[in-house]
């Protein structure tokens, strides 16, 4: 199937901020399309892991298991290559190939900065699974959400009880900020980092900035 929609990615450490932008980003696409009266994309917001309902009891497995064996890393890789699979294939796909706008909380360079980065596995052998998790479908727009290990954790507090990736060392959350870091600078043409420790009003605004020409590119120059 051949693709029409695009695909736009939000990642970033815990707390960045991402589900909140994904939310405000769509009332803002909500305004865009009652100006341009018609002629504007569909738009669809999904997230990883837990994007379609298969994925969702892989998401609780991932993030709720909290049994005595240790859930193993080459295991966990498994598991978030397992629900991309099946995200790309039931949703991702048929959705782009139907002209559709995707704002995905999270993919592939969650996976390196995490499995890699966090974990420590090797980064070829996540490359490669990534490549068949995906089949190949690559983000079009990526956006760091860039803020401090320190205050990305501290407004998950905020939040309650922290899953079992939240609960994890803050050294392993230093070296998933060094993963996003490194790839931002590695792909600047696809990852936009986006400095989100700003208040949530101006992060919004960044992130306008860049969709506005994007969109003009991808849909109505066409
Ligand atoms: P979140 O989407 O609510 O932030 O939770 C997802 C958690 O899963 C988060 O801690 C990051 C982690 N994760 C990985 O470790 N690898 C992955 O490939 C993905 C998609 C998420």
């Amino acid at each position: 199937m051949a693709k029409s929609g695009r695909l736009i990615v939000f990642e970033g450490g815990e707390g960045s901020g991402k589900t909140t932008q994904i939310q405000r980003v769509q009332a803002w696409l909500e305004q865009q399309a009652q100006q341009a009266e018609g002629d504007f994309p569909r738009w669809v917001a999904t997230r990883e892991p837990g994007g379609t309902e298969m994925s969702q009891q892989i998401r609780q497995l991932l993030l709720g298991y909290d049994g005595a064996e240790p859930l193993q890393a080459r295991t966990e890789l498994l598991l978030y290559a397992a629900d991309r699979a099946q995200h790309v294939e039931c949703l991702l796909q048929p959705q782009l190939a139907s002209g559709a706008l995707i704002l995905c909380d999270r993919y592939t360079d969650s996976t390196i900065a995490y499995q890699s980065y966090g974990r420590g596995l090797d980064r070829s052998l996540i490359d490669q699974i990534n490549q068949i998790a995906t089949n190949g479908l690559a983000s079009d727009l990526t956006f760091w959400l860039d803020v401090p290990v320190e205050v990305g954790l501290a407004r998950t507090q905020k939040r309650g009880a922290a899953d079992r990736i939240e609960q994890a060392t803050l050294s392993f959350h230093q070296r998933v900020y060094q993963g996003f870091a490194e790839l931002a600078q590695q792909y600047p043409q696809r990852i936009v980092r986006i400095d989100a420790s700003r208040s949530e009003v101006e992060v919004t605004q960044q992130l306008e900035a860049v969709l506005i020409g994007k969109l003009r590119e991808w849909f109505i120059g066409e």
